[in-house]
């Protein structure tokens, strides 16, 4: 069985501060951040926590090594001497799956895979006593990342990533990532007694992960992790009592108010198929309008949304015409607030006014920026009201 160790989890650049928000409040210790990664101390326990509830993360690791290599010898060497064999069983099956390389003389991520590979078998075969694996039993992924010739070796308990909640089986054309949903709102100052609207909700992103939150669902209640197979290390019971005090913490808010709309029929229909698999179809109202006629009689909400990006959607033109009506719409709704996330880059000309922060954001390989418009804060609620 495992016992204390340091744990990794990756996020999206830009977002670590919310993801260490995340991993403080389940109550484990932060003990570094860097660009995309929030390092913190877990034992078996916090391997299932974090897979479970953590809204923000991609996967979480278990740093099984780290150490300097400028050659493929010294990349032998390192990884023959981390204790694979406190892992790894003899029928397992192992593989570095993901190898990334930046600023370092060590690059080709086959190369790095390979010599892993074969320094892993190395090892494993003088402790099992064997020169051939077959490879039948449980998988183990392994994740390396090279930073200035520094290996850091990663023994991924996640398995598919964690952005895969399991609800989203069907998409739009450029749905945004769940966990990038989450972290945008969970960067929010929205709760759920503020009204939230997707005037572009595609597939429904945005207001599923934001029900989610608000019901307080563990995001992944409902999907099974790699280390889940690894019952020599981790006790199936740690993870049944996991899941239950996940599905114990769910609350049913008194009044929660979020609404999607899209131009597209069909894209509202998966969005309402999504939230019905998510759970949350309760929360949300969805229907099909163009975003020129959002408008709202109440006050204080907040808009969080992805509108098209142009290079993958559609012509310039009718872009430019659509963050305009953005912006016209917004302009009567003067109480509220706008989170934006969009890689357009003319966004805050078209919409008409500067955003009061903008941060840069990575969604995969693509740069966009989160524009964020700050509306007043609601006047303190007097005793009792809600
Ligand atoms: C980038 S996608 C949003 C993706 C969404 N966040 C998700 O995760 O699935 C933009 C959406 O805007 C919708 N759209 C385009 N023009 C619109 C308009 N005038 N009014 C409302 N929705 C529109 C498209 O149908 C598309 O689903």
């Amino acid at each position: 069985m495992l016992g204390k160790m340091e744990l990794t989890a990756p996020c999206h650049f830009g977002m670590e501060a919310v993801l260490k928000k995340e991993i403080f409040d389940l109550g484990y210790d932060v003990t570094k951040v860097s660009d995309g990664r929030v390092y913190f101390e877990g034992d078996a326990e916090a391997i299932c926590y974090s897979n479970v509830f953590l809204r923000t993360a991609e996967r979480v690791l278990i740093n099984v090594g780290e150490f300097k290599a400028e050659t493929f010898e010294e990349l032998f060497q390192g990884t023959k001497a981390i204790e694979w064999e406190n892992y790894i069983p003899e029928d397992a099956k192992f593989n570095v799956v993901k190898a990334a390389s930046v600023k370092s003389k060590l690059f080709s991520p086959t190369d790095i895979q390979k010599i892993m590979k074969k320094a892993m078998v190395d090892r494993l075969g003088s402790y099992y006593q064997r020169t051939h694996f077959e490879e039948t039993g449980i998988e183990f992924g392994i994740r390396v990342m090279i930073n200035k010739d520094i290996v850091s070796v990663g023994l991924d308990t996640t398995g598919t990533s964690l952005h895969k909640r399991g609800y989203r089986l069907l998409t739009a054309k450029a749905p945004i990532a769940e966990n990038l949903a989450a972290a945008i709102i969970l960067l929010s100052p929205w709760k759920e007694d503020r009204i939230l609207v997707d005037p572009f909700c595609g597939s429904g992103t945005f207001p599923i992960e934001a029900a989610l939150i608000g019901a307080n669902i563990a995001p992944g209640l409902n999907r099974k992790f790699a280390s889940m197979e690894w019952k020599h290390l981790i006790d199936t019971k740690m993870w049944s009592d996991c899941k239950q005090d996940a599905r114990e913490r769910i609350i049913v808010p008194e009044k929660m108010d979020i609404q999607g709309y899209d131009l597209n029929p069909e894209m509202v229909e998966i969005a309402r198929e999504n939230a019905r698999k998510a759970g949350v179809d309760q929360y949300i109202h969805f229907q099909a309008r163009d975003v020129k006629d959002l408008s709202h009689h109440k006050k204080y909400g907040f808009i969080i949304t992805n509108p098209p990006y142009g290079e993958r959607l559609m012509d310039k033109d009718s872009v430019a015409d659509i963050y305009k009506t953005l912006g016209e719409r917004y302009k009567e709704l003067d109480s509220w607030s706008m989170y934006m996330i969009t890689s357009y880059p003319d966004a805050e000309t078209s919409i008409g006014r500067k955003a009061d922060k903008n941060r840069k954001i990575y969604n995969g390989m693509m740069k966009t920026y989160l524009y964020q418009f700050m509306g007043p804060k609601p006047p303190k609620r007097s005793e009792g009201e809600r």
